[in-house]
């Protein structure tokens, strides 16, 4: 299996309107391509049944060094269940697992380099703070002083210094989600697997706890493997994003690539918002929706190929009907704070439009779309054949085989 690529940003922001298309970001990342040395976790084929039912459908992803991946899918999808295969709390029917190199499928889940930090995180109600975190490390019969030092740095670490003697009843969501945090990194994994691990604070400390969450994994230099169903938390945390749909991988790749070049519609679907278009491709460069041929920067498919296309919501320019590419009709506009968003009418289809300045229901408008705003995939009926796709890149295939 080819390496996934893996490519070091700064904090991405799913709401910040992306300014750098995808080749430029390839051009930008030069020199960061990890090799296939780094790779860490390896799931090969992965077949997981319950009640004769597939939820994990040959599941192959590679996870490198010091990565944040996270694996991004709908309610029932297979990511608790990846994630459990990972532990070691759960045996595959099928397939294998393999820490730096070395099988593993058969190693329980206390022997494997890996922590966890579950869905549910329980707290050891009777111990006090202090008490949770030394929790591991005594087990160990570690050392009384190592101990103590480990402790206070790790309570450090997730903002907590000063805590030891409190009760875990006598503190919020955020701080018991710090400790359990704490308690899983004092036993220095290789790797931490971490299931929704905010999913029960509310909006802003789960916001605030991304970004510490991130901060954490950087100065630790530990891989995390993060599972949400949260598109936005993927984007802001990730190096890397693997959408899951079934079971299935749907596509491998950054922040940047999954959002400004999903792989088929059920990644565009899933990743922001989207207008989303049965198309006709007559020739590279020349794609037909919406009524009208549009010029693109895609080639490669079969004369006439059907496609689906993608127009972000923040893509479509608005202007005067007689400067349009398009002409619609304005349903309605509302106010969502940095734009405006209003559904319009346009030749019996609905597009969702984002733009700063706000026309009025009943208004004819001109839309406009650039090129290169215009996302070109196959039918989604080939969405199988493409699971774990990814575009061709020439730098990779170079360094490959230079390595
Ligand atoms: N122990 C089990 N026995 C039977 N079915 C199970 C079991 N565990 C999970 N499943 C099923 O497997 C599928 C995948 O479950 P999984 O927990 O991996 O989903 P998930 O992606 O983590 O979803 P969520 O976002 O809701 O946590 C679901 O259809 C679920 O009902
Ligand atoms: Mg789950």
């Amino acid at each position: 299996m080819r390496s996934i690529r893996v490519e070091k940003y700064s904090l991405a922001t799913a709401n910040c309107k992306r300014t750098t298309h995808y080749h430029q970001n390839r051009v930008i990342n030069k020199g960061v391509v990890l090799m296939d040395q780094s790779v860490i976790i390896s799931l090969k084929d992965i077949v997981v049944d319950f009640d004769d039912e597939a939820v994990l459908n040959g599941l192959s992803l590679d996870i490198h060094d010091e990565e944040f991946v996270t694996l991004l899918g709908p309610s029932g999808c297979g990511k608790t269940t990846t994630l459990r295969v990972i532990g070691g709390f759960l045996a595959p029917k099928g397939g294998q697992v393999f820490f730096d190199g070395k099988d593993i499928t058969a190693l329980p889940p206390y022997k494997r380099p890996v922590n966890t930090v579950f869905q549910k995180y329980a707290l050891f109600p009777h111990l006090n703070v202090y008490e949770n975190v030394a929790f591991g490390l005594r087990l160990k019969k570690v050392e009384e002083k190592l101990i103590r030092e480990q402790v206070l740095e790790m309570l450090e670490l997730v903002g907590l210094k000063g805590f030891e003697r409190r009760g875990t009843e006598q503190l919020s969501g955020g701080q018991q989600q710090r400790v359990a945090i704490a308690r899983a990194l004092v036993n220095r994994p290789k790797v931490l697997l971490l299931d929704e691990p905010l999913g029960a604070l509310d909006l802003k400390l789960r916001k605030e706890m991304q970004i510490e969450l991130k901060r954490i994994q950087q100065s630790l230099e530990i891989t995390f493997v993060y599972v949400t169903h949260d598109q936005e938390e993927a984007l802001t945390m990730s190096d890397t994003v693997v959408v899951m749909n079934k079971g299935v991988i749907q596509q491998i790749g950054s922040p940047q690539d999954i959002y400004n070049e999903p792989m088929n519609a059920f990644v565009a679907d899933f990743i922001g918002e989207s207008n989303i278009f049965e198309g006709m491709m007559p020739k590279d460069f020349l794609v037909e929706f919406a009524g009208q041929p549009f010029t693109c920067v895609d080639s490669g498919f079969a004369p006439n190929e059907l496609v689906q296309v993608v127009v972000r919501p923040e893509d479509v320019q608005v202007v005067p009907s007689v400067a349009g590419q398009l002409t619609g009709v304005v349903k309605t506009t509302v106010f969502k704070g940095v734009h405006w968003e209003m559904i319009v009418e346009q030749g019996g289809n609905e597009w969702i439009i984002q733009s700063t300045v706000a026309s009025q229901p009943g208004e004819l408008i001109g839309m406009n779309v650039e090129p290169d705003m215009i996302h070109i995939m196959h039918r989604s009926d080939e969405e199988l054949a493409y699971a774990e796709f990814r575009p061709e890149d020439p730098e990779e295939e170079e360094a490959e085989d230079a390595g």
